[in-house]
């Protein structure tokens, strides 16, 4: 039986810096209530002039990713893009990726499970490394929150919590046992899919939302979300599912030596930190810098974790997200 385990890992924000007080002159909030209520201090914005797309973001933290594996592109297997901001409503990103990085026929599969996307991701990519189907596997989550988003004060609860991003892992194959991905844990509650969701543009929404542009109508096609509600289930289901990953590995909440959690909003890995008595060196937050960045997250952390030394070969490390869908999921991981 094969292991998996990542070999490289890259990341790429666009250089535009928005702050809180840039927001503040966009709709009516402050830089206090954002900070308060979610950690955030600024997010990164594609500009229009950039080239930077989901898919292009994509290239670039992979670019890295496969550099720092020693890995050539063309040995690359699959590719799996988890994104909930695709450049088109079809087809995916993932073959986008391949073309632009001139990637032979490898398959390309999209990932669409919101935040937990990564973490979705990952766990494909081990179970096809670990059945020996394929060897090199790159894992990418990437997002271009701020092209979809409502920056009127109508929308303030949603649009001032995400930021662009992308992030990137590449898995290979590994014959010893006892390191890399050792499990993944996955779970989905769809009776909330509306919850936290993005109706349109859609099949059911298309035509109709596109062609009313009057901004008093309760359009479909900016994001909705119950945040209290996504709120109360996340700091529950994270919980739930790290103790299931650390049960399934016979591991106790000590043995943890870094916790990735979802970068959905600082209170919740705050709650979760004090709910398991970890120390701050036990948990990575970046969320100040960079907002929620969705399936993105999980890699962007992962990887300036790893870029900034504090996560070592050997050490035990738990990734954890929850988000719409609801879905959500863990991974442990020895380094
Ligand atoms: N600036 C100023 N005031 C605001 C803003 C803003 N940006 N947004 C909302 N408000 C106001 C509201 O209008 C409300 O005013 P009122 O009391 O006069 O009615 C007040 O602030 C409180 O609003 P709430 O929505 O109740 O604020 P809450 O404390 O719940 O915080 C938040 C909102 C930050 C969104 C929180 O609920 C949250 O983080 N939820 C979870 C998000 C999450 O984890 N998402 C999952 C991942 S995302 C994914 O999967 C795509």
């Amino acid at each position: 039986m094969y292991t998996s385990r990542i070999a490289g890992m890259g990341k790429f924000v666009p250089d535009n810096v928005v702050t809180n007080d840039d927001l503040a002159e966009m709709m009516d909030t402050n830089d206090a209530w954002i900070q308060e209520r979610t950690g955030i201090k600024e997010r990164r914005h594609i500009l229009k002039e950039d080239d930077n797309t989901t898919a292009t973001m994509g290239v670039k933290a992979a670019t890295i990713a496969l550099e720092r594996a020693g890995v050539d592109k063309n040995d690359v297997d699959l590719i799996v893009f988890a994104t909930l901001s695709p450049d088109y409503y079809f087809p995916g990103c993932g073959v986008q990726v391949q073309d632009l990085m001139g990637i032979h026929t490898c398959p390309a599969l999209d990932v669409r499970n919101q935040c937990s996307g990564f973490i979705y991701g990952l766990s494909v990519a081990d179970q096809f490394i670990k059945t020996g189907m394929y060897k090199n596997i790159l894992v990418i989550g990437s997002e271009n929150h701020s092209g979809g988003l409502d920056f009127t004060t109508r929308g303030r609860s949603v649009s001032v919590i995400f930021g662009d991003g992308a992030g990137a892992a590449l898995l290979t194959r590994s014959e010893k046992s006892g390191h890399g991905i050792l499990s993944t844990h996955l779970h989905s509650e769809g009776q909330h899919a509306l919850e936290l969701s993005l109706k349109g543009p859609s099949t059911e929404y298309w035509v109709p939302a596109i062609m009313k542009d009057d901004p008093q109508e309760d359009i479909p096609y900016f994001p909705y979300m119950n945040g209290q509600f996504v709120f109360k289930n996340a700091v529950t289901r994270f919980s739930e599912v790290i103790m299931e990953g650390l049960q399934a590995n016979q591991m106790q909440v000590s043995d943890i030596d870094m916790l990735i959690p979802h970068q959905a909003n600082l209170r919740i890995s705050q709650f979760i930190q004090k709910k398991f008595q970890l120390s701050d060196d036990q948990v990575y937050n970046n969320i100040q810098r960079y907002g929620n960045t969705t399936a993105a997250s999980i890699p962007i952390a992962l990887t300036e974790a790893w870029e900034e030394g504090k996560i070592k070969e050997g050490d035990r490390v738990v990734l954890a997200a929850f988000g719409s869908g609801f879905t959500w999921g863990s991974a442990i991981i020895k380094w």
